[in-house]
C-alpha cells in the first residue's frame, strides 16, 4: 500500500490561509493524501508564523508545518517550535543550538514518516551552516533511513540551481524533496533516476493578482525608489499550488509526483 502526500508551498496572509482551506476540502476528496504538509513561514500578515495562525491551518486539515526564513519574525513560533508535539518544523541546518527542531516524525499505520526542512545558502543574507552536509549529519542523527518508509524534505531555497543540486544530492536517500521560499511554481516536477520525487518550488498560496502575496503597486515601488516601503496584503483571487506525492514505503521510492494549481475566489 502506497502511503499519499498532498504538499503546500508558502501560505501568504489571510489570503493564502483562506484559500488552503477552501481547496483542501476539494483536493482531499479527490486524492485521499494519508499526510498534509504546509509551509507556514508567511502565515502572519506575510511574515512569520503565530499560534493562532498556525492554528488555521490545523483545523483546515494540515499535519505538519514546515518555515523557512522568516520562521524567527514572532517570539510565539519560537515557544511553539520548543514543544516536540508542536509539528511546527524550522530548517536543519540552522547553527546548532538554535530553537526548535529539524524534523518530525510521524506515523500512518505501521509506516514510520520522516518530514525534514533545511534552507539554501544561494541569495539568502543569513549564514546557515552547508545544508549538503546537514542532510548527511540528519541522516545520521535519526540512524539512517532503513526503519522508515517515507523521507519527506522541504527544501526552503532561492536558486533553482541550488535546488536542483540539492534534489540529485538526495536522490536515492529521501523519498521527495521540493523547494519552497520562491512563492512560484516550477514546470519540473520529475522522479529523479533513484526514484526521489523532485520539484524545484511548489509555489505559493496566496493572492493571485500580487507579486509573491503581496500588493503589486508596492512591490513596484519598491524597485522604482529603493526604499523599503510596508508590504501589503489586499483581497481577490487566491492561487493555490500544491504537489500531490505517492511513496512506496517498501522501497521509500516515489511513484507518483503531481502539481496542483487551481485559482478559487
Ligand atoms: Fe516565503
Ligand atoms: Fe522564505
Amino acid at each position: 500500500m502506497n502511503i499519499s502526500f498532498l504538499i503546500f508551498g508558502d501560505v501568504v496572509g489571510r489570503p493564502g490561509r483562506e484559500g488552503l482551506a477552501k481547496q483542501l476540502p476539494v483536493w482531499k476528496e479527490a486524492y485521499n493524501p494519508d499526510v498534509v504538509i504546509a509551509n507556514g513561514e508567511n502565515l502572519a500578515h506575510g511574515h512569520g508564523i503565530t499560534r493562532s495562525t498556525a492554528q488555521d491551518l490545523f483545523d483546515a486539515g494540515v499535519d505538519v508545518i514546515t518555515t523557512g526564513n522568516h520562521i524567527w519574525n514572532h517570539k510565539e513560533a519560537t515557544d511553539m517550535m520548543q514543544d516536540p508535539r508542536s509539528m511546527v518544523v524550522r530548517p536543519y541546518n540552522y547553527p546548532s543550538g538554535v530553537p526548535g527542531m529539524g524534523y518530525v516524525r510521524i506515523e500512518r499505520g505501521t509506516v514510520k514518516i520522516l518530514i525534514a526542512n533545511f534552507i539554501g545558502r544561494v541569495f539568502f543574507a543569513e549564514d546557515v551552516d552547508d545544508p549538503f552536509r546537514g542532510f548527511d549529519a540528519f541522516e545520521k542523527e535519526v540512524g539512517g533511513f532503513d526503519s522508515y518508509g517515507a523521507v519527506i524534505v522541504d527544501f526552503h531555497v532561492e536558486a533553482t540551481s541550488e535546488s536542483r543540486a540539492f534534489g540529485f544530492y538526495l536522490d536515492g536517500r529521501a523519498s521527495v524533496m521540493y523547494g519552497t521560499h520562491t512563492h512560484v511554481p516550477t514546470a519540473d516536477a520529475q522522479i529523479l533516476s533513484h526514484g526521489t520525487g523532485y520539484m524545484s518550488d511548489v509555489g505559493m498560496t496566496g493572492l493571485y493578482d500580487s507579486v509573491i502575496g503581496f500588493d503589486k503597486g508596492i512591490i513596484i515601488k519598491r524597485f522604482l525608489d529603493q526604499v523599503p516601503y510596508r508590504f501589503e496584503i489586499g483581497d481577490g483571487d487566491v492561487e493555490v499550488n500544491g504537489l500531490y506525492v505517492e511513496i512506496d514505503p517498501a522501497t521509500r521510492k516515489t511513484v507518483v509526483i503531481k502539481p496542483l494549481r487551481e485559482i478559487v475566489s
